[in-house]
């Protein structure tokens, strides 16, 4: 469904300046998420003009569409580097660290974008943030133990100085369970002045299967406003 504020026609000015950086024989990862979607749907009939490339999707519903569109389809195990890996993201900071897993794919999509020589973010203006933490972060964690988890997760967000409501996702009525079967906690800590200093304390939980803070990973990110497209990257800003 179309976004009523006009975000869609915004989520798809950044997709199609991204995917001018798709070439032949690349081997692109596919990000998960709305505006994702729509890369997907623009590759899709780059592909039925001749488009040869090959993908590895984020997520099972990305891999879904992407099948039915006739993109070419492998897995990291069988092609292990990537060249560019094009994704959304929540919130974008100046510094290109992302909050990611709204959509409950942040796990694939960290692993993906790991394996991928540079990876671009594509968003509409929404997205974009001073400091990261208006968004709650996402944090996956495995099924066992996870209300013991949820309290090491509130500790380790005091421990640099943060607070907030740490909330079990639902999705109809139903604890929502990712595509590797975890479920996620959205941790609505507010301003994150220190963003790795969280990354950090969050990875030394055993029941943290992998959190939303993308720090390092974006070399740049196409914004879409309704003036254009703005391309952010660590030369700064400058219109596409
Ligand atoms: C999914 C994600 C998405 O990239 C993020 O939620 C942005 O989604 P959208 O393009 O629908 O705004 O991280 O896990």
């Amino acid at each position: 469904m179309e976004a009523a504020d006009g975000s869609a026609e915004l989520k798809r000015k950044a997709a199609l300046a991204a995917l001018d950086l798709v070439e032949p024989g690349m081997k692109l990862g596919l990000g998960t998420g709305s505006t994702a979607k729509l890369l997907v749907e623009a590759l899709g009939k780059r592909v039925a003009e001749g488009l040869d490339l090959v993908c590895v999707p984020t997520s099972e519903a990305t891999r879904a569409q992407a099948e039915a569109l006739g993109v070419r389809l492998t897995t990291l195990d069988e092609t292990p580097a990537l060249d560019l890996t094009i994704d959304g993201a929540d919130e974008i900071d100046p510094q290109l660290r992302l909050i990611k897993g709204g959509g409950g794919a942040l796990l694939r999509e960290k692993i993906v974008a790991f394996a991928s020589a540079r990876m671009v973010v594509i968003a509409d203006q929404s997205k974009r943030v001073n400091e990261l933490g208006r968004f709650p972060l996402p944090v996956e964690v495995t099924p066992f133990g996870h209300g013991a988890t949820r309290l090491r997760i509130q500790d380790a967000a005091r421990s640099v100085g943060l607070a907030g409501e740490i909330t079990l996702r639902q999705r109809d009525g139903r604890t929502f369970v990712t595509d590797g079967g975890n479920y996620i906690y959205d941790c609505a800590f507010g301003r994150i002045a220190k963003p790795e200093r969280l990354a950090e304390a969050l990875a030394t939980i055993p029941g943290v299967v992998e959190h939303g803070l993308f720090i390092g990973f974006a070399q740049a990110a196409f914004v879409g406003t309704p003036e254009g497209v703005i391309r952010i990257s660590a030369d700064g800003d400058r219109e596409q």
